[in-house]
């Protein structure tokens, strides 16, 4: 079933002050963050893993979406679920075959986590068709994975539309380049999980960023 959401990427916050930022943007249990997992390897840039997660989370009242850029995340399903990742999703350019994907799927349900799977903008969508039965959520990269305040992809919503026209009730998300100016383009190709990084902590007033982006998912 589908809910619509704004997430925050805590990637673009001041990573000096994560908790206050968390509970700036989503201080609410009704609330989503955004937690990139860069591995240095999957994608040229590190990040955090599940240590830092493991602390925010007593911190924080939200839903906690862990996007993991990692070459081997069934490596990390474990510590992530300890570390208390709401969602875990990984992408499918690391998976070796069907059989790899469906296990890795089986372990992050087993360990009572939501399960995504994400595709980078050179990956045709059709690559997660075969799993989106056993899915909580689609991820659409609208940048190249690896660093925020990148520009949006905007032909990547060809891939939005089609996920939603063959599966009208499963929860699709972009990830990218995101903000006010282009997000009801995204909500009419048919995304209702909202990543959004630059745009609300650039801003000087992020809270009403995330109001507005709100609305334009809403209406
Ligand atoms: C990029 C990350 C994004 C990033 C988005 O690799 O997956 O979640 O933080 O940041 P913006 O919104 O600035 O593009
Ligand atoms: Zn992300």
């Amino acid at each position: 079933t589908r809910s619509p959401a704004i997430l925050p990427s805590l990637l673009a916050c001041d990573l000096a002050k994560l908790a206050d930022e968390a509970n700036r943007v989503a201080p609410t249990s009704e609330d989503y963050v955004h937690l990139d997992v860069m591995d240095g390897h999957f994608v040229p840039n590190l990040s955090w893993g599940a240590p830092v997660i493991k602390c925010l989370k007593p911190h924080s009242k939200a839903f906690f979406d862990v996007h993991l850029m990692v070459s081997e995340p069934a490596k990390w399903v474990k510590d992530m679920a300890e570390a208390g990742a709401n969602m875990f999703t990984f992408h499918i350019e690391v998976m070796k075959d069907e059989q790899e994907t469906r296990s890795l799927i089986q372990a992050i349900k087993a360990a009572n986590m939501k399960c995504g799977i994400a595709v980078k903008p050179k990956t045709a969508v059709s690559t997660v068709f075969p799993f989106v039965d056993d899915l909580d959520l689609v991820l659409v990269m609208t940048v190249e994975p690896g660093f925020g305040g990148q520009a949006f992809m905007a032909d990547m919503m060809p891939k939005v539309e089609e996920l939603r026209e063959k599966f009208p009730n499963l929860d699709v998300e972009v990830d990218g380049g995101i903000g006010p100016n282009n997000i009801d383009e995204c909500a009419k190709a048919g995304a209702n999980w909202i990543v959004a990084g630059s745009s609300v902590f650039k801003a000087k007033n992020p809270q009403e960023v995330i109001v507005s982006m709100k609305r334009s998912i809403e209406k």
